[in-house]
């Protein structure tokens, strides 16, 4: 006989599939075709029932979706190589939610509000949670600082083009690839491993679930770390190069879209 929770565990994941569909196929009927008959044919239902797991929570995000993953809509990233070894690493921001919302009249080009990337005022956050003081104040012709880190690494072997959207994040997305590469991590493993992150202020480590094990956590408490698990954004786009073998390779981060090509 089952438990309370196993049921209770066994209608959630049946909410959870429910849900999913919904969120996939339902509509108005007089824009979208619904498929009903699929939907509410026993064999559907059988084929939901075997994968769920009596034991263990489906992540909902392992659920199949054709839904458009993550266009973004502020900062993209661009790392490009030609079979001549020309090379771009470009990231290009408008900062956040469509920069400051303003279209230029006819031109379809989005302003952006990278005023934000200044500190406006010493130790207040911006949006980023990055704090800043009197040296990146706004005063009239400055730069403010940016987190953009459009990359090449290159070491005897190889070459790594690297970058990524993320405000604060950016440096980490490339210093966490960078060691990777610089260990002979393969690029398409290492894009996808959870990421981990520190930026002065709040003073906590961030990361993404499956980032750190139980012991690094354990240990990083011991030392007196505060640890924030949380999604992270970040979405590097990555070319190798590996100079003895010829091979390049261009992988995208899984976190956001993007697509890597070699042709
Ligand atoms: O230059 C900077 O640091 C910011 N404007 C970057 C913003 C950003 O990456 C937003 N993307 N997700």
């Amino acid at each position: 006989m089952q438990s309370t929770g196993t049921r209770k565990h066994l209608i959630v994941e049946a909410m959870r599939r429910a849900h999913r569909d919904r969120a996939e196929y339902l509509g108005d009927p007089d824009f979208v075709q619904v498929p009903t008959d699929r939907l509410i044919h026993p064999f559907y239902a059988a084929g939901q029932r075997t994968t769920i797991r009596m034991d263990r929570a489906t992540p909902s995000e392992m659920l199949p979706s054709s839904a458009a993953p993550n266009a973004g809509t502020d900062t993209s990233h661009f790392s490009v190589i030609d079979a001549e070894g020309n090379r771009v690493a470009g990231t290009q921001s408008i900062n956040l939610f469509f920069g400051s919302g303003l279209m230029v009249p006819g031109t379809g080009v989005m302003l952006n509000n990278e005023m934000d990337d200044f500190a406006a005022k010493a130790g207040a956050p911006n949006g980023f949670r990055l704090v800043g003081a009197d040296a990146n104040a706004i005063a009239p012709g400055k730069r403010p600082l940016s987190s953009m880190t459009p990359t090449f690494i290159e070491k005897p072997d190889g070459l790594m083009i690297v970058g990524s959207p993320g405000g604060s994040v950016i440096m980490t997305v490339v210093l966490l690839s960078t060691l990777d590469w610089m260990d002979g991590v393969a690029p398409e493993e290492f894009i996808k491993k959870a990421r981990f992150h520190h930026q002065y202020m709040p003073d906590a480590i961030t990361f993404e679930p499956g980032a750190l094990t139980d012991e690094e956590k354990q240990t990083l408490q011991k030392y007196g770390h505060t640890l924030r698990e949380s999604r992270m954004p970040g979405n590097a786009q990555i070319v190798t190069w590996d100079y003895k073998s010829g091979e390049v390779k261009a992988v995208s981060d899984p976190r956001g879209v993007g697509v890597g090509v070699v042709y």
